[in-house]
């Protein structure tokens, strides 16, 4: 049996398990679901957001306004994910050089990956961290008081 088919399978017995533990409807499960998921695949797909939704009974929705809570899921097989605020402080205080040097140092544009798909650009309103901005997020980790230089080095970090 080749290797996706046969993780597909364990991924649904331990859903099923998590499903049993916590009982349908469970969002506190679900969440479950979702770390063990992100742990056992390194991301958290579309179709295991569809499972774990349809297991619990609940929306695929409510499963992905889940994920936006929990920063170090990822949902897809990449190496970085990441996510600019594009919120109004964030912007007072210059984000809006900071995320014209991300996208020009990936060039892709938010809600896209880079050709290697190695990396997915996103944006968000608000980390409500805004006293700390301009924000850009990481895999799941901030970076703070970002302005052009520090974005550029650490963008040239990651494309090297
Ligand atoms: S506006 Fe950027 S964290 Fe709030």
């Amino acid at each position: 049996m080749c290797k996706e088919k046969n993780e597909e399978l364990i991924f649904k017995d331990k859903l099923e398990d998590v499903v049993n533990g916590f009982g349908e409807g469970s969002q506190e499960g679900a969440k479950i679901a979702i770390k063990n998921c992100q742990e056992d695949f390194g991301f958290v797909s579309v179709s295991h957001q569809r499972q774990i939704a349809e297991a619990f009974g609940l929306g695929e929705k409510i499963i992905s306004t889940i994920i936006k809570f929990m920063p170090s899921v990822k949902e897809s097989k990449i190496g970085y994910e990441i996510v600019c605020c594009s919120g109004p402080r964030c912007a007072k205080n210059g984000s809006m050089e900071v995320l014209k040097t991300v996208k020009n140092a990936l060039a892709i544009d938010f809600n896209e990956t880079t050709e290697d798909g190695k990396i997915r650009l996103r944006s968000q309103n608000c980390f409500k961290k805004c006293k700390y901005g301009p924000n850009i997020m990481i895999n799941g980790k901030f970076y703070h008081h970002m302005d052009k230089e520090k974005t550029q080095k650490i963008m040239e970090e990651i494309i090297k």
